[in-house]
């Protein structure tokens, strides 16, 4: 099946009470083990690209052109949406422009004029061109491919006046941060998130910093309206773990142990591995 937007798979998962995992790629090994797992375990799912990931992987087209081979290639039938994740505006109309089927606009660090203005006119064009579009509002904490924010709670009213723009998602900061939490997080903020759900009705929630949230935590935001949760961090260590291993148990140095086949081949399995435990958790199982 062809790219879709996450219009579609999102508004299922907020009337179904369940999330729908962004997972972030940085190489064709990390897109094979997600779609993959996507399609053994009959789940939509988005596959995040932040910019500094985009550059790595030399730039949007590339992307999009091995993102589309292996949907073909891999005859991968469950919705995958190809989502731009913590965009620039400049960086939102490149995609758009390559060919990816959703975008995120992080606006968050602009004064909320400025964040409504550039949501709007990037919301037109996504209507155009039959893209989703995510706005944010109140930063997500922490640091992600040196995007940096302060960990703030979103205002409920700036989230509303946000989602009227005809957003077709909104991520908002509730207390989450991205990459690993600190030993004293005070947790996520359900009054928060209560307020902004309440304001926004059908809104799909984006919940960002998906890593190390626990999964009591990770259930009672999607029964307040979190329909999309993103993991990158996790994915990362799960990698960097069994890659570590691969190599202190000497395996690259036995007999052809040192094709990049197989020295990936661990961390390959342990991205499938987190994935399908996010997959089982948020409730996207079977649901494609
Ligand atoms: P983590 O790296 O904390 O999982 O956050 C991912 C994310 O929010 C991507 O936007």
């Amino acid at each position: 099946m062809p790219l879709v937007n996450a219009a579609e798979m999102l508004t299922k998962a907020k009337q179904g009470h369940y999330a729908v995992g962004q997972f972030n790629i940085n190489n064709l090994e990390w897109t094979k083990a997600i779609l993959l797992t996507a399609q053994e375990l009959n789940s939509p799912v988005i596959l995040g690209v932040s910019e500094g990931a985009g550059k790595y992987m030399t730039g949007y087209k590339t992307v999009v052109g091995m993102v589309n081979g292996m949907l073909e290639e891999l005859n991968i039938t469950v919705p995958v949406a190809l989502h731009l994740d913590h965009g620039s505006y400049e960086g939102a109309k490149k995609c758009i422009e390559a060919g990816f089927s959703s975008i995120m606009f992080d606006g968050s660090h602009y004064p909320i004029e400025e964040n409504i203005e550039k949501t709007k006119e990037l919301v037109a064009i996504c209507k155009e061109k039959g893209l989703s579009i995510e706005a944010e509002v109140g930063s997500i904490g922490g640091e992600e491919d040196g995007v940096i924010g302060k960990g703030e709670c979103a205002d409920p009213q700036e989230c509303k006046q946000i989602a009227d723009l005809g957003v077709t998602m909104l991520a908002a900061g509730i207390g989450n941060i991205h990459g690993k939490y600190p030993e004293n997080w005070e947790g996520l903020s359900f009054e928060t998130l209560d307020a902004i759900q309440q304001l926004t009705g059908d809104m799909p929630l984006v919940l960002h910093g998906g890593t190390g949230i626990p999964a009591d935590m990770i259930k009672k935001a999607i029964s307040l309206g979190v329909s999309k949760i993103n993991v990158n961090t996790e994915c990362q260590l799960a990698f960097q773990e069994a890659t570590r291993k691969y190599i202190e148990e000497g395996k690259d140095l036995q007999g052809k142990g040192f094709d990049p086949r197989k020295l990936l081949a661990p961390g390959f399995e342990a991205i499938k591995a987190t994935v399908k435990e996010k997959m089982e958790l948020f409730g996207s199982v079977g649901k494609a």
